[in-house]
């Protein structure tokens, strides 16, 4: 394998971003727009990435901080040539390939493409036919039909505004090359910067011939730098993300109304309604049906489950057969066993709900185990935190919770124990015994209900 150097520019500020973000920073499908290109990059196995900061550098840094790349500082923006001249001081001597922080949907096939064709002789650029060419730079052929120049918009003549070939901006070639070329590199154009593009025609003069290769689809080369463009993308992203589901098998009510920001793994004959949005690493098993509008994070819902609409669940694990929702709020820790009923209006933090264990109606179970058959009625709530810490409620199975229970905790419930309902249960309840707190209930016969007086 060669040696190669991956250089992605991303010291541009974003202007027409109107944010204090810098661009590369903004979120496609959840994760930063250079995050995707880095993580593409990573799937080449380069030697060494190097990212070319400059607005927003610190920011920058902080957020690829788990990134094993190197960081070169570009103090003033003078042209991608120069972003790339920043480099140069760090680079080996295989093949560099130039990437973009703002291109976030570029393929590692082709990119691999482009490297295959590059050595000596040759370089790569990465060209795409555009119907709307304006503001790109055009793709200048010789009778031959070897690239030999690459004209900005600002410096094209009409015949060159006519070319719909243009220049993505992604290119490769051997570290000698650029070496050979960057101080070459002059700023007498229109925008008086250094064009890495340039590079095409010192290439031709030298009689190193340009390689072309080209994308699946233009939206893979889209550069964003505005909100409108990088809304744009995300709906792209989404639509190729809800086409790969539907390909694995995935029924889904409407595909352009599921937004998967991470990973999400399903198994066979799985159905998600609209409106739902999946964070972070999500696996949802065989036959799992997922209502409209959940939202469900780093979470593994097992299967045959069914989690109905407007449910929201984050760093759960229910083992499958569940019933979630409507309108159910499964928080970090909660662990549903087999059938395991969570209802509307509940919430849940860690918390272990044994085997067909309900918590049906509208109740707060937080910091408890609950064995299995327990049933917990409508407005029950564990009260785990005293102000300072919180505490454990445990309930054995079979053991029946009335409504409108608070179990102060710590406490205990013990198996097959029953609690009346309206109790304030502060004590341990013995096995298989009733509790009730409540006062007992007072009757006054054929009692004289209150008359107004008249005046
Ligand atoms: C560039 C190409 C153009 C191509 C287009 C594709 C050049 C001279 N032109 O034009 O042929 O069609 O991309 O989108 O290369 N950057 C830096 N430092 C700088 C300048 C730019 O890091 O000093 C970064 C920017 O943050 C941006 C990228 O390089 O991510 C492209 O720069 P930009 O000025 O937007 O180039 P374009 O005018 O779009
Ligand atoms: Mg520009």
């Amino acid at each position: 394998m060669h040696d190669l150097d991956i250089v992605i520019l991303a010291a541009g500020k974003g202007t027409r971003m109107r944010s204090q973000l810098p661009k590369v920073l903004h979120t496609l499908a959840g994760k930063p727009m250079v995050q995707h290109v880095l993580e593409t990059a990573n799937g080449l196995n380069p030697s060494r990435t190097h990212v070319v900061i400059g607005h927003g550098a610190d920011q920058l840094r902080e957020a690829l901080a788990e990134f094993k790349v190197s960081f070169a500082l570009q103090e003033e923006q003078k042209g991608t040539g120069h972003a790339v001249a920043q480099a140069q001081p760090h680079l080996g001597s295989g093949i560099v390939l130039v990437l973009y922080g703002d291109v976030p949907l570029i393929r590692r096939d082709t990119l691999a493409n482009l490297l295959a064709q590059v050595d000596e002789q040759h370089m790569g650029l990465l060209t795409v036919t555009l119907d709307d060419p304006s503001g790109y730079g055009r793709i200048v052929r010789d009778s031959d039909g070897h690239a030999v120049a690459i004209v900005e918009q600002k410096d094209a003549n009409n015949e060159q505004l006519a070319i719909t070939e243009c220049n993505t901006g992604i290119m490769a070639m051997t570290s000698a090359q650029l070496k050979r070329w960057l101080p070459q590199l002059s700023a007498e154009n229109a925008q008086g910067e250094y064009y890495l593009t340039d590079v095409i025609a010192m290439a031709a003069s030298e009689g190193v011939k340009v390689a072309t290769a080209q994308p699946h689809n233009a939206t893979e080369v889209e550069g964003v730098n505005n909100r409108s463009q990088m809304a744009r993308l995300e709906r792209a992203y989404q639509q190729q993300t809800a086409e790969t589901l539907m390909a694995q098998g995935v029924a889904l009510a409407d595909p352009a109304r599921i937004d998967v920001r991470g990973k999400l793994t399903c198994g066979h004959d799985v159905f998600i309604d609209v409106g739902c949005v999946f964070e972070g690493d999500v696996e949802l098993g065989e036959g799992v049906r997922v209502g409209p509008y959940c939202i469900i994070k780093n979470s593994t819902i097992g299967a045959e489950s069914e989690i109905h609409s407007h449910s929201v669940i984050d760093t759960a694990v229910a083992a499958g057969l569940n019933q979630v929702g409507p309108y159910a709020r499964l928080r970090p820790g909660t662990r549903l066993a087999v059938k395991a009923k969570v209802g509307n209006f509940v919430e849940t933090k860690n918390a272990d709900v044994g085997e067909g264990s309900k918590i049906n109606h509208l109740s707060y179970v937080g910091d408890a185990r609950l064995g299995r058959d327990v049933n917990v009625g409508a407005g029950t709530i564990t009260c785990n935190y005293d102000g300072v810490n919180k505490h454990r409620t445990e309930i054995g199975d079979n053991a029946f919770i009335g409504s409108n229970t608070a179990l102060v905790a710590p406490v205990t419930v013990g198996k097959g124990a029953t609690v009346g309902a309206g109790s304030t249960i502060a004590k341990d309840v013995t096995e298989y015994a009733l509790a009730v707190t409540r006062s007992r209930q007072l009757e006054k016969p054929d009692w004289p209900r209150p008359v107004k007086k008249v005046k």
